[in-house]
């Protein structure tokens, strides 16, 4: 079976297509085209008028890319929420239009549910992992329990993701500033304490922001500020993550979001993982940031499961929550 996924929570368009071969899945394509505002932060309107213009070409360029025809196509999969209402709306609509046009079953899946079930997908041997999802606007740690995927510890205030890019901005560095970041911080030496707010499961990192952003306007180093962020926020969202697995007694740790391509983050992990004896891993990159192939692979595995999705179920739901999604495919 092949599904075409249209991914548009937020500032990206992007179609996926995958294939299931014997429960694993094949990703035949994974293309993404990318708002980037002039200035400041992401209108939502702007780029969901950005997806409108782009989302025909991804599709064309992603049906190339793998090789398939529209009548190759059993399914098409849409990210029905979390996100921006007017960019969910525009890759509904592209969905459903393309669901009517090929006379295909449609699919409307949860956004951060997608983000584990590829690495479920896609990795051999991971089966039942903690997935700590950090991304831009989402800071969660999620797991399967008593037929849901829970979320255990979340921010309560801004994502990792939002975090970084806003200290970015204070300094001047481009929007998405995480990966310069990281290359400052491995100039970084001295450590500059900054509040650590972890409460039960939960984190906060405003309070973290404002002290970083203390610290640069009274002539600290960029290179020690961007390392003393990273250490104290991820050493956070890994203890958050550790103590899910301890109370859950998961023996795999499963990374995904944008931040998941930070090294410090991913070592920093990985070595919690190894002390627990458990296993830790993460998707290839193009899997890890927002994508259609999660999307497409989500829809496909609720479809062969036997779920299916009316026209008017496929409502777009702003705070579509992990722990609303029935999960009968497990
Ligand atoms: P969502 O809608 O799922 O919240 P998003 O669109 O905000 O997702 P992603 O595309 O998953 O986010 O990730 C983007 C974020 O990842 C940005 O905040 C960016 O700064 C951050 N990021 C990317 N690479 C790195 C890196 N190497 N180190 C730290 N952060 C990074
Ligand atoms: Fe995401």
């Amino acid at each position: 079976m092949i599904s075409l996924g249209i991914e548009g929570t937020a500032h990206s368009i992007a179609i996926g297509i995958v294939e299931n071969k014997d429960n694993a899945c094949i990703v035949l394509s994974n293309m993404i085209k990318t708002f980037h505002p002039e200035s400041g932060g992401i209108h939502p309107r702007e780029a969901a008028n950005h997806h409108a213009k782009y989302v025909a070409d991804v599709i064309k360029d992603s049906m190339k890319k793998a090789e398939i025809d529209f009548k190759d196509i059993d399914l098409v999969s849409f990210s029905q929420g979390p996100g921006l209402g007017p960019c969910l709306r525009t890759a509904a609509t592209a969905a459903r239009t393309l669901s009517l046009q090929l006379e295909k079953p449609i699919m409307g899946v949860n956004h951060c549910v997608a983000h584990l079930e590829i690495g479920r997908g896609t990795i051999d041997s991971c089966d039942d992992p903690v997935l700590l999802y950090t991304s831009g606007a989402n800071t969660q740690v999620i797991a399967f329990a008593e037929g849901k995927y829970r979320v255990f510890g979340e921010t309560l205030d801004i994502g990792i993701g939002n975090c970084l890019d806003k200290f970015g901005r204070t300094i001047g560095l481009p929007f998405p500033s995480g990966p310069v970041i990281e290359k400052y911080a491995k100039k970084g030496r001295k450590y500059l304490p900054l509040p650590y707010s972890i409460k039960g499961m939960d984190i906060a990192f405003s309070g973290l922001l404002t002290a970083a952003q203390q610290y640069y306007k009274n002539g600290e180093t960029v290179e020690d500020v961007c390392y003393s962020i990273q250490e104290t926020t991820f050493a956070a969202l890994t203890e958050v993550t550790e103590r899910a697995m301890a109370q859950l007694e998961k023996k795999e740790v499963l990374l995904g979001g944008g931040v998941a391509a930070n090294q410090r983050l991913r070592g920093m992990v990985e070595e919690m993982a190894k002390e627990r004896d458990a296993r830790c891993f993460a998707p290839r990159i193009d899997l890890c940031i927002d994508n259609g192939a999660m999307i497409a692979w989500l829809g496909l595995v609720m479809y062969q499961s036997g779920i299916r999705m009316m026209l008017e179920d496929t409502g777009i739901d702003q705070r579509f929550r992990t722990d609303m999604v029935d999960v009968s495919w497990r």
